[in-house]
């Protein structure tokens, strides 16, 4: 049996839309939370092939969803390029000030430090069925680049937005690297056994349309380009987070196959605008958090919205702590359902 995410990208009908959730592992499930005390730090938790294998593998046992995504995180990337990273209460970086900081990073040693990772990839599509499509993954430039020059999360990424404007050039600096390190660490998980690429541009949605242009659009195309050039086969799902109108901009732009939906995006909108995509998307997870009859009305009228269109239902951000596992069980069920009309026919 082939896998439902691979048709759908591929541009062909599938029976019913493939289901896998953004953040699907993690810590709302009993299961991660015991296995991520074997390890001291969330870092080395991702660059252990045995327990980042076990993390991606939980939730496909559970729910038998269409897809597996490797275990990891986006800031591995900054990690391996000299970004120094701790988890306590989300990221800790030391923040780069300048060009000068731009300058003492380095990929020397990229390969070599996310070796694990590509062991992880091996490892997971050895032991997955065929029809669960792995999903590898990777942080997009203006992301990383907001996270290492803010130094942690935040809401306006306001350092980030200064040092683009105050400095571009050295900026722009800071974005070729992570273009070049993110094409090459993603052709290297797909030689491991990655069939799909995500790309998160979770910030996306803080830049002005012109920024939007240079820092978002500008490095998918070339990671897109990059990808395609040598490996044509391997579908690209853009995330850029926020985009709003400038979704269908992003995807013509980049040669993406598929685009990832976040919640403020109508599907009335995709279902013209972005037509031509495959689209992905879009279940508020608070929906999912808060469970019950609402959550699977949502579920429907997603469904119902994109009927006859290549859809990918997900989340239109990841699975929240918190969520009960049983709400993600009785979504999974109504979607694998399928259309009530083919369910009446058998
Ligand atoms: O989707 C999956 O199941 C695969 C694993 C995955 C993680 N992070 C695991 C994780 C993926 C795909 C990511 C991507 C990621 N990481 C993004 C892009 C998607 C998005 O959410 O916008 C971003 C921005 C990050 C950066 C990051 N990692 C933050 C801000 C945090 C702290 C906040 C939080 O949720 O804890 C992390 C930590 C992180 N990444 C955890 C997990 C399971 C929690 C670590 C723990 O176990 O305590």
């Amino acid at each position: 049996m082939t896998s439902l995410l691979l048709e759908v990208l591929a541009g062909r009908a599938a029976p019913r839309p493939p289901i896998w959730l953004m953040r699907q592992a993690g810590r709302y499930l009993p299961e991660y939370r015991a296995l991520r005390t074997k390890a001291e730090t969330f870092l080395a938790f991702c660059y252990t092939p045995e327990l980042a294998v076990e993390a991606t593998m939980q939730p496909i046992r559970r729910y038998g969803l269409d897809a597996a995504i490797l275990f990891s995180d986006i800031l591995v990337i900054p990690d391996a390029l000299g970004s120094r990273i701790t988890f306590d209460e989300g990221p800790k970086l030391v923040p780069i000030e300048d060009a000068a900081g731009v300058a003492r990073l380095s990929s020397v040693n990229l390969h070599a430090h996310l070796a694990p990772v590509y062991e992880t990839v091996a490892r997971l599509r050895a032991s997955l069925p065929a029809e669960t499509a792995l999903i590898g993954f990777a942080g997009a430039p203006w992301t990383l680049a907001a996270y290492m020059v803010e130094g942690q999360g935040s809401k306006e990424f306001l350092a980030a937005r200064r040092f683009a404007r105050r400095d571009p050039a050295g900026f722009g600096a800071l974005i070729d690297l992570l273009t070049e390190a993110v094409s090459s660490y993603l052709l290297r998980q797909i030689d491991a056994g990655a069939q799909v690429i995500q790309l998160f541009d979770s910030w996306a949605g803080v830049l002005p349309a012109p920024e939007f242009e240079r820092w978002c659009v500008a490095p998918a195309a070339r990671i897109v380009q990059t990808l395609k050039a040598a490996r044509p086969d391997v579908p690209v799902i853009g995330f850029p987070r926020g985009a709003g109108v400038q979704y269908r901009e992003f995807a013509r732009r980049t040669g993406v196959d598929a685009v990832s939906l976040d919640t403020t995006v109508p599907l009335e909108w995709a279902r013209d605008a972005l037509a031509e995509w495959a689209v992905q998307g879009n279940l508020d997870p608070v929906a999912l958090l808060t469970g019950g009859a609402p959550l699977l009305a949502e579920a429907e009228r997603i469904l119902a919205a994109m009927a006859g269109r290549r859809l990918i239902f997900n989340l239109g951000h990841g699975v929240l702590p918190g969520t009960d596992p049983e709400a993600v069980a009785a979504l999974v069920a109504l979607v694998k359902r399928g259309p009530i009309e083919q369910k009446d026919a058998r």
